[in-house]
């Protein structure tokens, strides 16, 4: 019977993967996606917990749909509503509790289950909660992933042991856990075959990816010998899991591309060691140094924190430096947000909201500065582009350079899903445009 499901995903990259994987686990049910909530029989929420912002709009969303619900009720046509992701791990039960037109929550562990759990709704039941963390991991359990066009992703390793002390994922998503080379070969293929000219390999943590006594240098270089992908990167990285041979791969694999998102969250060593971040200021500046002497036109990206408690004018102003000195192609800041649960909640002197609006709007603009800089560097070259997407007008294609900038150009569709070379004519705030190298 065919059947139709709308995902709404927040977060991270990890999120709108596992949102794809939701649907290739309930395809072979005959849920097939729809645009909108209300042509859906099935809505799920993947949700994220890392800001207490985004754990809020899951509630006010929720509130939006019982009115839903209750219209089809009345129409007599059902809409089941399940609420998954990081804030489902972390408030399950209250979410029952506050929300009765909630069908199902389900965690990041559990969706392989979807089948099972969504078959007894459908059988009237009741309201069900499975946040468990599976022994066996749900990787093993999930059905051939979907195409994804030309630039894929491939989630290689999941969950964190750092325990930063202001991080929640550690608790959403449980311990590390790597998945095994062959697989992740396998399934890289795979990919390829279907149209992926790039793969972008995940994990909350990915450069701690190890697997049977392979390194991720070892793997992306057995990944560059797959015939048809033509570049890799790899996302998030912790700066404590740089190993010699990763930064090695930066020189050594010519698929690897001159990108990497490191963040180092602030430049001051006081505020790194409340963070338990493992690493200083210097640490870091050491190893971007090691890093572009590898590779020279490597551009880096970073998540900043501001206003996390205890940061003093002096603290903040050592993460304005330390941006000042790496230059970075792209950044992410956040206010600091207390999350319930991990340690720095419990600390004192919380810096003032007002405080941390206005570092916030400091940092911002230091970082847009470089952002804006390092598009401007690329007025006039030829750069490699992936042509991935439509352009914003008909007759353009758009797509994405080496070091993650975004480009528009004129093109004709038949180049979709190709690396094309694109004299660079012009730089916007957020993108750059060009024209079809000769
Ligand atoms: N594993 C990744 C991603 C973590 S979440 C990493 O270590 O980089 C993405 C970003 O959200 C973090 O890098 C951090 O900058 C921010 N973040 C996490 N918890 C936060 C909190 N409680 N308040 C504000 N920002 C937070
Ligand atoms: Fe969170 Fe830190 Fe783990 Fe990143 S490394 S997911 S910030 S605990
Ligand atoms: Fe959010 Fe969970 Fe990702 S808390 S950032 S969706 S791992």
């Amino acid at each position: 019977m065919a059947r139709t499901l709308f995902i709404k995903t927040y977060g991270c990259q990890m999120n709108v993967y596992d949102s794809a994987r939701m649907a290739d686990v309930l395809a072979p049910l005959g849920y097939g996606p729809v645009e909108a909530a209300d042509e859906a029989d099935l809505v799920i929420l993947n949700t994220c917990h890392i800001r207490e912002k985004a754990a809020e709009k899951v509630f006010s969303e929720l509130g939006r749909l019982k009115a839903l619900k209750d219209a089809r009720a009345r129409q007599g046509r059902p809409l089941f509503l399940a609420v998954g992701g990081c804030v489902a791990q972390a408030e399950g039960e209250e979410i029952l509790a506050r929300a009765p037109q909630v069908d199902l929550v389900f965690g990041p562990q559990t969706y392989h289950r979807l089948p099972e759990m969504v078959a007894k709704l459908e059988r009237g039941q009741g309201r069900l909660l499975d946040t468990d963390f599976p022994p066996e991991p749900k990787f093993d359990h999930l059905p051939a992933q979907g195409a994804q066009g030309p630039s894929a992703f491939l989630a290689i390793q999941e969950g964190c042991d750092k325990f930063c002390t202001y991080c929640v994922v550690p608790y959403t998503r449980g311990a590390e856990y790597a998945r095994p080379a062959q697989v992740i070969l396998d399934e890289a293929r795979r990919l390829v075959d279907q149209g992926a000219r790039e793969i972008t390999l995940l994990g909350q943590n990915v450069n701690a990816w190890q697997a049977e006594g392979w390194s991720l240098a070892r793997l992306l270089d057995a990944l560059a010998e797959i015939e048809g992908l033509e570049r890799l990167r790899y996302t998030t990285s912790h700066p404590g899991a740089m190993s010699d041979d990763l930064i090695g791969a930066h020189r050594d694999n010519p698929k690897l591309m001159p990108f990497l998102h490191l963040p180092v969250q602030s430049g001051s060593d006081a505020i790194l060691r409340a963070m338990n971040r493992g690493h200083d200021a210097d640490d870091y500046r050491r190893l971007v140094d090691r890093l572009r002497a590898v590779r020279p036109d490597l551009a880096l990206s970073s998540d900043f924190i501001v206003g996390f408690p205890g940061e003093s004018e002096a603290d903040f102003q050592a993460s304005l430096d330390l941006i000042a000195s790496v230059g970075f192609a792209q950044s992410f800041s956040f206010k600091y947000s207390p999350r319930p649960g991990t340690p720095a909640a419990q600390l004192p002197h919380p810096v003032p909201e007002a405080v941390k609006a206005q570092r916030l709007d400091r940092l911002q603009a230091l970082i847009d500065s470089q952002a804006r800089a390092h598009l401007e560097s690329c007025v006039g070259c030829v750069l490699p582009v992936l042509l991935d997407r439509p352009g914003r007008h008909p007759g353009q294609l758009a797509g994405r350079g080496p070091t993650m900038q975004p480009v528009h150009l004129a093109a004709p569709p038949s180049l979709f899903g190709q690396v094309v070379a694109v004299r660079i004519r012009e730089s916007h705030a957020n993108s750059l445009a060009g024209e079809l190298a000769a």
